[in-house]
Formats: structure tokens, C-alpha cells, sequence
């Protein structure tokens, strides 16, 4: 089955992806900053499903953290064959309202992160002629909706471009682009979704499934759900200026409630 790492695996989707990677029998290498939660996850798992798992505590968002991170990814001796770009976070304010250096670490673990493990991954995977490399974008790479539609616009056409190039050497790229998942995303990030209808959330565990469904099948872009399918569907044919005028509509109905409470 081989080894999988995941990013961002002590909470939601990796947490997820390390649980049914493992129930798929993939030895497992597990990295987020939070290494205690990384540790109870590790021995769960190796106690449920008999699988090696290693723990890699770091912070995408520091340099030298991500190299040690990425020399892991290369390493010829233990082959990484399935590696899963997933830490990420979100941010409630707008962009210029925001600190500047959240905005940059949101570039540091969303892009550069995901641009530098997938050149280890890719250049190991290209040698051996097999691997796969699966990066977590969103339905949010299809709108307009502030800087994090622009990072993960970045992780869905990067993925596309990586998948053309690494095709003919037998290595697989997805983008994963899930809509709204019930996660710590939103409460970490502060963002009141109580207004969100029960029917646009999605299930952390179905997500998981249908994108590792995909990275099988070879899919290059991989959007779970019928509504959300349809939804990337519209967006993608959209004139850009009717998308814009309906972000920009729904973020004064947004600014609306928010000042009613
Ligand atoms: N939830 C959604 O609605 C949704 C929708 C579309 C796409 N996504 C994407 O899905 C991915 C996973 O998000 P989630 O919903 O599972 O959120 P989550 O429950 O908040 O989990 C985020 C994970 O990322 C890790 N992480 C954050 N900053 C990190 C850093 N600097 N270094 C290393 N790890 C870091 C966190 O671990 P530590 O805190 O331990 O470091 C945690 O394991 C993200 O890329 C997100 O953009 C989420």
C-alpha cells in the first residue's frame, strides 16, 4: 500500500485522510504543528489498523521547518508514495482589514508549502514512475472570495499544471475542492456560519472518500457532492464580472447581518 503523508493531520480533513489512509493499509506520516494531538492520533491508528506511523511536528509556515519537512518527503530510503497538501486555515476579516502577516503565513502554508513538497514528492515520484500527489484546494478557487479564493486558485490551476507535466512519468496529481465541511475550520478562523443552510455542509468523512476515490481514478480536479459539482460547473462558464457582482452582494448581505448580530 506504502507510505502517505498528510499535512495538517492533527484536526479535520487530515485527521480524516489519516484515519481512512490508514484503513486502506498505508503506513502514515502525520504533520502539524500540534504534536500531542499528532501522537494520540498516531497510536490510535497503529493499534486499530497494524500500520507504521511516524509523527512529524512542524510549522509549514517556518522555512526551515518546511525543508526538514520536504528532505522527509525525498528521502529515497522511505518512500513517500501518496502525499496529501492539506494544512490550511481561513481568516473572517477582509483582506486589508486583516494583519498583513496572518495574510503572509496564509501564503506560507496554503502556497509555498504546497509548491516546495510537491517539487520533493514530484521529483522522487517522476524517478520511481509511480506516486500520487493530492492537494486540498476549494469550491472557493472558482470565486471571489477574498485572498483565499486567490491562494487556492493557486493549489487548482498548480495542480492541473503539475498533473500535465507528471502524467507521462506515472505519477497522479488531484486537486481536492470540497465546499463547505463541517471541521475547526470556521470556528478557528471566527467566522459565524450559523446562518448557513444544513444543506450546503458537507461531511469531513464523505469529502475524504470521494477525493481519494478520485486520486484513484486519476481525476485531475475532484469536486465532491452533486450540488457542489454543479455549482463549479456555473462558476466556470460565469462571465468573471456576474461572479464578482454576486460576491460582492453576498458580502454586504454578510456585512448586514453581522451588524444586526
Ligand atoms: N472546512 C472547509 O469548509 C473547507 C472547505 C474547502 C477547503 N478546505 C481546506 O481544507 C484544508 C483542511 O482544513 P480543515 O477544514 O480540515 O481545517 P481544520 O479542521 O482547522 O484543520 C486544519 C489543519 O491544518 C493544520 N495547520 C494549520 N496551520 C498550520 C501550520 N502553520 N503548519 C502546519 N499545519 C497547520 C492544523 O494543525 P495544527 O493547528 O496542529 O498545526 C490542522 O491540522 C485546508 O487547506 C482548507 O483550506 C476546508
Amino acid at each position: 500500500m506504502g507510505t502517505a503523508l498528510v499535512t495538517g493531520a492533527s484536526a479535520g480533513l487530515g485527521r480524516e485522510f489519516a484515519g481512512q489512509l490508514a484503513g486502506r493499509g498505508h503506513d502514515l506520516v502525520l504533520v502539524a504543528r500540534d504534536e500531542a494531538r499528532l501522537r494520540a492520533l498516531a497510536d490510535e491508528l497503529s493499534a486499530r489498523y497494524a500500520v507504521d506511523v511516524e509523527v512529524l511536528a512542524a510549522d509549514l509556515s517556518d522555512r526551515a521547518a518546511l525543508a526538514t519537512v520536504a528532505a522527509r518527503v525525498a528521502d529515497r530510503d522511505r518512500p513517500v508514495d501518496l502525499l496529501v497538501n492539506n494544512a490550511g486555515f481561513g481568516s473572517r476579516r477582509g483582506f486589508v482589514r486583516g494583519e498583513l502577516a496572518e495574510e503572509e503565513a496564509a501564503l506560507d502554508v496554503m502556497v509555498r508549502a504546497v509548491m516546495v513538497l510537491s517539487h520533493a514528492a514530484g521529483g522522487a515520484m517522476r524517478e520511481r514512475r509511480r506516486g500520487a500527489i493530492l492537494n486540498v484546494s476549494s469550491v472557493a478557487s472558482f470565486a471571489v472570495m477574498g485572498h483565499y479564493s486567490a491562494i487556492k486558485s493557486y493549489v487548482t490551476v498548480f495542480s492541473e499544471a503539475l498533473a500535465t507535466e507528471l502524467a507521462p512519468h506515472g505519477v497522479a496529481v488531484t486537486a481536492l475542492c470540497p465546499g463547505f465541511v463541517r471541521t475547526e475550520f470556521h470556528q478557528r478562523a471566527e467566522m459565524n456560519m450559523a446562518r448557513l443552510p444544513d444543506a450546503l455542509w458537507l461531511d469531513a468523512a464523505e469529502v475524504v472518500r470521494a477525493g481519494l476515490d478520485d486520486v484513484a481514478r486519476g481525476s485531475v480536479v475532484s469536486v465532491p457532492s452533486v450540488p457542489y459539482t454543479a455549482l463549479v460547473g456555473v462558476l466556470r462558464v460565469l462571465p468573471r464580472r456576474v461572479t464578482r457582482s454576486v460576491a460582492s452582494s453576498l458580502a454586504t448581505r454578510r456585512r448586514a447581518g453581522a451588524r444586526r448580530g
